[in-house]
């Protein structure tokens, strides 16, 4: 059966702009390496994924929706795009450097789950890089009230829950721009 973001996947680029701006972001806040392995986790269309691209030895797009890894291919053929779960990925132990994942935890379920898999595929000092919405400002909370209409099953956290939840699991984390619309997690394996 179609899914949300299968009916949404061909129009999805237009609609979310800002791209740049969100991975100059995801930039300042960690250090992409040349021959780093990295994964774009509920990635979509490959919107921020592209960006990476000879910045990196491999970027790999993981999504759980056939519609959007379509544009994902079609758009940017020079990423790899990989049909998986967030909760369960087809990736050895160890074997990443960087995870990025914008705008797609808030809609994965079990999420320790997700954060349990993201700790055991990324190397040793591998990092993970969050955007999510703050549910404690405006924009995050009209975003919360759109997303319960569509009735996506989205969970938000706060950004203090979501630095405990990485800690608590194997991670040091930093919190970039947490009292803005839009916070970012860095968490480093440990
Ligand atoms: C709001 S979109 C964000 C896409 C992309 N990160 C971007 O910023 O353009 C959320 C994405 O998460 C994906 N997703 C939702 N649940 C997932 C899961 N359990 N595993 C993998 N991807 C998932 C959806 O298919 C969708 O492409």
């Amino acid at each position: 059966m179609k899914n949300f973001f299968d009916i949404v996947a061909p129009i999805y680029e237009k609609l979310h702009f800002g791209a740049q701006k969100t991975f100059d972001r995801i930039e300042s806040s960690v250090v992409f390496q040349p021959l780093d392995q990295v994964i774009d986790l509920g990635g979509g269309t490959g919107r921020i994924a592209k960006f990476l691209v000879n910045k990196v030895q491999k970027v790999i797009v993981v999504d759980a929706s056939d519609g959007m890894l379509k544009q994902c291919l079609q758009r940017h053929p020079e990423l790899s795009c990989v049909r998986a779960e967030a909760q369960n990925l087809p990736f050895a132990n160890d074997s990443i450097n960087k995870v990025i994942v914008v705008d797609s935890f808030h809609h994965f379920q079990n999420q320790k789950q997700v954060v349990k898999e993201i700790r055991r595929v990324l190397a040793k000092n591998g990092e993970v890089v969050i955007e999510e919405f703050n549910p404690l400002k405006i924009i995050g909370k009209l975003t919360i009230i759109m997303e319960k209409l569509f009735r996506m099953g989205s969970v938000f956290y706060i950004p203090s829950s979501l630095a405990d939840l990485f800690s608590g699991n194997g991670f040091k984390v930093r919190l970039i721009e947490k009292n803005r619309a839009f916070y970012y997690l860095i968490g480093e394996k440990i």
